[in-house]
């Protein structure tokens, strides 16, 4: 007797489970459990059961089946810090470094994240949602299934509040499931301009807990699906005090906290992240190995960003490959902003965490999938191929995993299945 379910893969040449009851550490990076002959089992959006073809085949019989004969199936990508939802894009300032300004500099002279914080401020929610859906759906296209995405662009109570919404309403939307995270505390607005304090007042007294209430109604509260609070702790910014005061604040109502710290001086943020109970520290391009040491003990993920070097043309890279081996949880994300990391794409990530962190595309792909799905407070609900999981994946038309991160700048992903569904094919 069989048991009926709705879908069914098989044949996979490859099927990579990254299969885990915690986030991958040291040795067990290099491993993607793989299964030869692979099938994925799934009903109601869910995943009932994973292993090889001739085991699947005798339990279940599927309304439809996929042959995957010749392919990779992986767990969709999960990108766990991106800025997707703004207006406008940066291309002048891009032009600005190639003539040889740094992004810091740009930022001091009032251009940057302001620009878009300029740009967000005078975009209708409407405007907003349709710009973020289009790069939304080329994220998608290229294998993305849970994506995080951070205020930060609005910078006053009624523009954080607009931006908290966007992101609701691309949730409800979109294919794509959206992880919010309130970054009210990314840049200090020039109407606060040398008085960070009483910005940061704004944003403790006002900002968190507006944002509180908003998700204490939205969708994502119903779906339990986590609310972050993040600060963009960086010299000229925001200080480590200035930045717990946020988190901590963020905490009080209920908000996980999450880290920008060390993109470009080190100001100690790793250590605060970790004695906060953050749920990632994100960038780590200057950590220093007692920091390192510190995040590898604790349970925070160590989230790095190499298209943010790669994209401001940086030969420097936050060191990967020492966090994996001291045992941290490491996970990838793309970043995409319009100013630092204009890139949709994860496969890019990985090929070039390959190049420059040295990280095998077995590590690179733990680190984009279950890894990463750590870092947004979701581990146990999608990230790796399990019974029991949420039944996002992708069937990619490449003979070998490892090509994900070899061949670069092209799409492998021939099919995604979000929740069960097939989405592209
Ligand atoms: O992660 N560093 C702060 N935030 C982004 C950049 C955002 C922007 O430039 O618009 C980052 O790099
Ligand atoms: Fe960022």
């Amino acid at each position: 007797m069989s048991t009926p379910v709705d879908l069914m893969i098989l044949h996979a040449r490859q099927l990579i489970t990254c299969a885990s009851d915690g986030p991958r550490r040291g040795e067990a990076m290099a491993d993607v459990g793989l299964i030869e002959d692979g099938a994925v089992a799934m009903s109601d959006g869910n995943i009932v059961d994973v292993g090889p073809s001739a085991e699947l085949q005798t339990r279940y019989s599927a309304r439809k089946t996929i042959d995957a004969a010749g392919k990779v199936v992986t767990p969709g990508f999960v990108d766990a810090h991106t800025h997707v939802a703004y207006a406008g894009d940066r291309v002048a300032e891009f032009e600005m470094r190639i003539k040889g300004a740094t992004y810091m500099e740009i930022m001091a002279a009032g251009g940057g994240i302001v620009s878009t914080m300029r740009a967000v401020r005078a975009a209708s929610v409407a405007q907003l949602v349709a710009e973020t859906r289009k790069r939304l759906d080329e994220m998608l296209m290229l294998g993305t299934t849970t994506v995080e995405v951070k205020t930060g662009y609005g910078l006053s109570v009624e523009a954080e509040m607009k931006l908290l919404r966007v992101i609701e309403q691309l949730h409800d939307s979109h294919l794509m499931t959206l992880i919010p995270t309130f970054l009210g505390a990314h840049a200090v607005p020039p109407e606060f301009r040398g008085r960070t304090d009483a910005y940061v007042e704004l944003v403790v007294e006002e900002m968190i807990p507006a944002a509180a209430a908003w998700y204490e109604r939205s969708s994502f509260a119903r779906q339990r699906i986590p609310f972050f609070c993040d600060v963009f702790c960086e010299a000229g910014v925001f200080d480590v005090a200035q930045s717990r005061r946020v988190l901590e604040a963020g905490l009080a109502h209920g908000m996980i906290p999450k880290l920008h710290a060390d993109e470009f001086e080190n100001l100690g943020g790793v250590t605060l992240a970790v004695e906060l109970g953050a749920a990632s520290v994100d960038h780590l391009d200057v950590t220093l190995p007692d920091e390192v040491a510190r995040l590898a003990a604790s349970n925070t993920v160590g989230v790095v960003i190499p298209a943010v070097n790669f994209n401001l043309g940086s030969c420097h890279f936050a060191d990967a490959r020492g966090l994996i081996d001291a045992g941290a949880a490491l996970a990838l994300a793309t970043d995409i902003n319009p100013g630092s990391a204009p890139t949709p794409s994860m496969p890019m990530v990985m090929a070039i965490a390959a190049r420059y962190q040295k990280l095998l595309p077995a590590e690179a792909l733990n680190a984009s999938a279950i890894n990463a799905a750590y870092a947004i407070g979701l581990g146990d609900r999608i990230g790796s191929l399990q019974a029991g999981k949420q039944a996002d994946m992708l069937i990619l038309d490449a003979s070998d995993y490892r090509h994900l991160a070899y061949e670069f700048g092209k799409n492998f992903v021939e099919t995604v299945i979000k929740a069960g569904r097939i989405v592209k094919s």
